[in-house]
């Protein structure tokens, strides 16, 4: 059996150590407050944005909380975004992704200010990421980087694989192992002879959107495998991008679904939100 890599365990870890020090911040007069925005009544959104919400209640952090018709236009958005910026009580604002087709992502998410941006979304924030400045740090990729940290497995000098290359996972992830001296290979959709790359994998990341897609013929011997997947299957059973039951035979160590990435993530905002708030 290899090690499992327990993600409800370590975002509770680093739950913990952000309620000590958002009460900290308390007795120093600073409070923390995250501006929560949803546009419509999509179920998944719902139930993330109502976890982010809960998460804030346990570490002490307060939020406002924001649901707009799904009618509400682009330019009403841009309006109560702006107006965030501006309160000064809040250090942190959200917007639920996805958006209603006739709302631009971009413009929105280039809306928010790059100092409450917690969701590391706003280009200025991928900008710092990539030169290595201080800035914020996509949620999920930041959670594996503390995954493998806790779990004690080093990253310097390994072969990191990432499959998949979007904005919120794929590219981030590989930027951040790079910056913690990883040999990294991002592949995609165009990329030739995928399990040739990904088998020279010492750490494999799968960012891929397909259920059970990385099957053991991906994976080298006792690779430590990340799955950042998640759907549900006919029998309404959550599973991820890795077929575990395949891969957990090879691997070393191996994320769950559910309890691997997925606690991280909203754990990772928790510290942005702080982080906010200290600057
Ligand atoms: N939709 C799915 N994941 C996320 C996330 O991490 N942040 C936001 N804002 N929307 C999402």
């Amino acid at each position: 059996m290899p090690q499992l890599i327990d993600g409800k365990k370590i975002s509770a870890e680093i739950k913990d150590e952000l309620k000590e020090k958002v009460q900290r911040l308390k007795k120093d007069g600073i409070h923390v407050c995250l501006a929560v925005i949803q546009v419509g009544d999509d179920p998944a959104s719902s139930i993330y944005v109502n976890n982010k919400k809960k998460a804030c209640a346990y570490v002490g952090i307060e939020s406002l909380a924001f649901e707009l018709p799904k009618e509400t236009t682009q330019e009403e958005l841009v309006a109560l975004v702006e107006n965030l910026n501006g309160n000064e009580k809040v250090n942190g604002i959200l917007v639920q992704l996805p958006l209603p087709e006739h709302i631009n992502s971009d413009v929105i998410i280039r809306t928010i200010s790059p100092d409450k941006d917690v969701d590391g979304f706003h280009p200025e924030s991928v900008g710092r990421l990539c030169i290595g400045a201080d800035g914020f740090v996509s949620c999920t990729p930041a959670g594996i980087i503390q995954l493998l940290k806790r779990s004690g497995i080093e990253i310097a000098g390994k072969e990191c694989v990432v499959i998949g290359r979007s904005n919120i996972v794929g590219k981030p992830m590989s930027i951040l192992l790079l910056r913690e001296n990883g040999t990294v290979t991002v592949t995609h959709s165009r990329t030739r002879n995928l399990k040739e790359v990904t088998r020279r994998a010492d750490i494999l990341v799968a960012a891929v959107g397909k259920p059970k897609f990385v099957t053991s013929e991906f994976v080298k011997e006792n690779a430590v495998v990340i799955d950042v997947g998640m759907h549900r299957n006919a029998e309404n059973k959550l599973c991820g991008d890795v077929d575990f039951e395949d891969v957990q035979r090879k691997a070393s160590a191996i994320t769950p679904v559910p309890g691997g990435v997925g606690p991280m993530t909203i754990a990772m905002l928790m510290y942005n939100c702080v982080r906010a708030a200290e600057k």
